[in-house]
């Protein structure tokens, strides 16, 4: 949520920072702007909705400077309108303050800053810090320690950009259990919430921890903690030449159909970096491809550690926790463990019941995710092992897990997870071999069976993605629906929800995602003409029971879709729409059966014109709890 830059140094700071925002788009997009110090003033430019509003404005006032911060908002505190987009000022208009997160405590300090006769002019918690600052200015004349006056006031997670037209060599950022990067160039320095604006500029870059203070000028910057200490911590090299975070569409028209069909490769990347060949162990103990930081993935669970866990607990939000979803059907099946997945802003405000014998597992696409963070947070410090899964080994979440396996995705644009999320069950499918090899749980013939057929995935989810335009022409016969029912079982109940969810944020169609036996416990009353179902059918121990469930609601008039293999007869007959995915086990199916719905998702949103890559209301990183 919201996404912070700076940029100081010789060259025009305007198109630096609008390039840098750009990166951070994804975090938020209702409104957006800059804080630039041009002729000695302080001058702020903002616009209301996308970047490109602000892109236009820029243009038209090119503000010349050589330092400046910059925002994208996703609105927590106030509508999105021009007077809370970011940056904020104080009463006297010189400083100007840019933050992600949320000030707990804003209405107490508003209150005490407005009897001391602050002026307050929007309704954001961030307006707090810039009187706040202003106040001890006033007394101190000194910055750095008036940002740590102003943060020894504030609850809550933030971080925070800072320029005064007093100090125009300097930019301040804070960092308090959030993310922000400093990215050093010659006599030039960059600042950005993700490392991926940064690393368009230099491969020399330092992350602030916890509770830091950055004193940023050009080309150099001074950490402090919070009680003003002099933090000693060189910047990083990191290889910026893998391409990995080329953000481009590559000739098709959004993101997000680029990144479905990157699904194929993406899998290829993730299980051959971890598992070489059908004979072969799967191993986490490799370094990062995406080499995004110094920061080397690894599972280092030994057979003895996990005969003494009792219980995994997976926490995730979204997408990703129905990547736990599967994960728990995988995990059970092949080890035996009993499994819970939880949605991690479930687990805040109750005693976690995890201990020494718990192996907690948090899965998140951005590693940033507060409620995610939080939830693994917790479990750690009650004594739990843990484990992250992310596709940013850059990120929070790979400094507060003892166990990492990072997804080979590649940047993902989009705001809907996709590739991000098959990627996460191809970890889940590859855990559980790793954890039933050393426990013994499954046979080592029955384990090359499964890793031989685990590693084909690939080939399988390229003939669905080539029958795109079947899927297309299929789907749009259901453009009109009211409501859509997605029902599946088993390993494809998660498919379900994930579908809903997909249809949801794409197309603002409401949609519902249930275990197939639960339809006529409820939800079949919703049904008619105009709220189809869909079913997702795949031939294995399940398959009778779903399609009897189909057939119920099939017998209420509701318009019948299918996610079925080729060649099933029942499907054909049963169904009105059949999307039809190639033959495969049932035990690696949504690998598969997930991609039609992702498909029909984007088919439906774009040809309601609906804005796919970024869609209303939406951010892509969830940073507030
Ligand atoms: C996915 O399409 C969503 N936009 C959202 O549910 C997302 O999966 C969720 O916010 C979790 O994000 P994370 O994986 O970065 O933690």
């Amino acid at each position: 949520m919201c996404g912070i830059v700076g940029y100081l140094g010789f060259s025009q700071a305007a198109p630096v920072l609008l390039s840098s925002l750009r990166c951070l788009e994804y975090r938020g997009y209702d409104s957006a702007g800059v804080a630039v110090i041009e002729n000695g003033q302080l001058a702020v430019l903002k616009a209301t909705g996308k970047l490109s509003n602000l892109e236009v404005l820029l243009a038209e006032q090119k503000p010349q400077s050589t330092i400046g911060i910059g925002h994208t908002r996703w609105a927590t505190h106030g509508v999105p309108n021009n007077n809370n987009a970011h940056p904020h000022l104080d009463c006297t208009g010189t400083l100007a303050i840019v933050h992600n997160g949320i000030i707990e405590n804003y209405q107490t300090l508003r209150s005490e800053l407005t009897g001391r006769g602050h002026l307050f002019k929007s309704d954001t918690d961030t307006e707090v810090v810039a009187h706040l600052i202003e106040d001890q200015l006033k007394q101190t004349g000194d910055m750095l320690t008036s940002i740590r006056h102003a943060v020894s006031r504030l609850e809550g997670a933030y971080a925070l950009g800072v320029v005064s037209q007093r100090f125009p060599e300097t930019i301040y950022a804070v960092n308090h259990r959030y993310s922000l990067t400093v990215g050093l160039g010659d006599n030039e320095s960059y600042l950005a919430s993700d490392s991926v604006a940064v690393r368009q500029y230099t491969n020399r870059i330092l992350r602030l921890e916890q509770s830091e203070i950055a004193e940023i000028g050009q080309g150099v910057v001074k950490l402090y903690s919070f009680d003003g200490i002099a933090v000693d911590r060189q910047p990083v090299v990191v290889d910026t030449s893998t391409g990995a975070f080329v953000i481009d569409k590559a000739g098709y028209k959004h993101f997000l159909l680029k990144e479905m069909h990157e699904q194929p490769t993406v899998m290829r990347q993730t299980l051959g970096k971890y598992l070489k060949h059908p004979n072969a162990p799967v191993d986490f103990s490799v370094g990062n491809a995406s080499s995004i930081g110094s920061e080397s993935c690894a599972v280092n669970l030994t057979a003895e550690d996990l005969s003494g866990v009792h219980r995994i607990l997976v926490v995730a939000c979204g997408t990703a926790y129905h990547a736990g979803l599967v994960g728990k059907y995988i995990i059970e099946s092949l080890c035996g463990i009993p499994t819970e997945v939880e949605v991690a802003s479930e687990m805040r405000g109750r005693d976690l019941l995890v201990n020494q014998h718990t192996l907690t597992i948090a899965v998140s696409q951005s590693g940033e995710t507060a409620d995610t963070l939080s939830a693994i947070t917790e479990a750690a410090s009650k004594g739990s092992l843990t484990l992250g899964i992310t596709n940013r080994p850059d990120s929070h979440l790979c400094h507060i897990t003892s166990n990492l396996i990072v997804t080979e995705c590649g940047i993902e644009v989009s705001v809907a997870a996709t590739k991000t999320f098959t990627a996460q069950c191809a970890c889940f499918y590859l855990l559980a071999l790793y954890i039933a090899e050393r426990i013994g749980s499954v046979s080592p013939e029955r384990l090359s069976q499964l890793k031989g057929e685990l590693l084909a995935i690939p080939i399988l989810q390229e003939q669905v993605l080539s029958r795109e335009n079947e899927i297309k022409q299929k789907s749009l016969r259901h453009a009109g629906a009211r409501d859509v029912v997605f029902v599946g079982r088993g390993v494809n109940y998660p498919i379900a929800l994930e579908g809903a969810l997909k249809l949801k944020e794409l197309s603002y169609i409401h949609a519902s995602g249930y275990a197939a036996g639960e339809l006529k416990h409820g939800p079949i009353a919703v049904l008619d003409r105009d709220v189809p179902v869909i079913s997702i059918l795949v031939p294995g121990a399940l398959y009778e029971k779903t399609l009897s469930n189909a057939q119920e609601a099939r017998a209420r008039n509701a318009q019948m879709i299918a996610v079925a293999v080729d060649g099933d007869d029942n499907a054909q007959k049963t169904f009105d729409t059949v999307l039809s995915i190639p033959p495969v086990d049932e035990f690696f199916s949504p690998l598969l059966t997930v991609i039609p719905l992702q498909l029909l998702s984007y088919f439906i949103a774009d040809h309601l014109g609906r804005d796919v890559d970024q869609p209303r209301n939406l951010a892509k990183s969830v940073t507030v709890e």
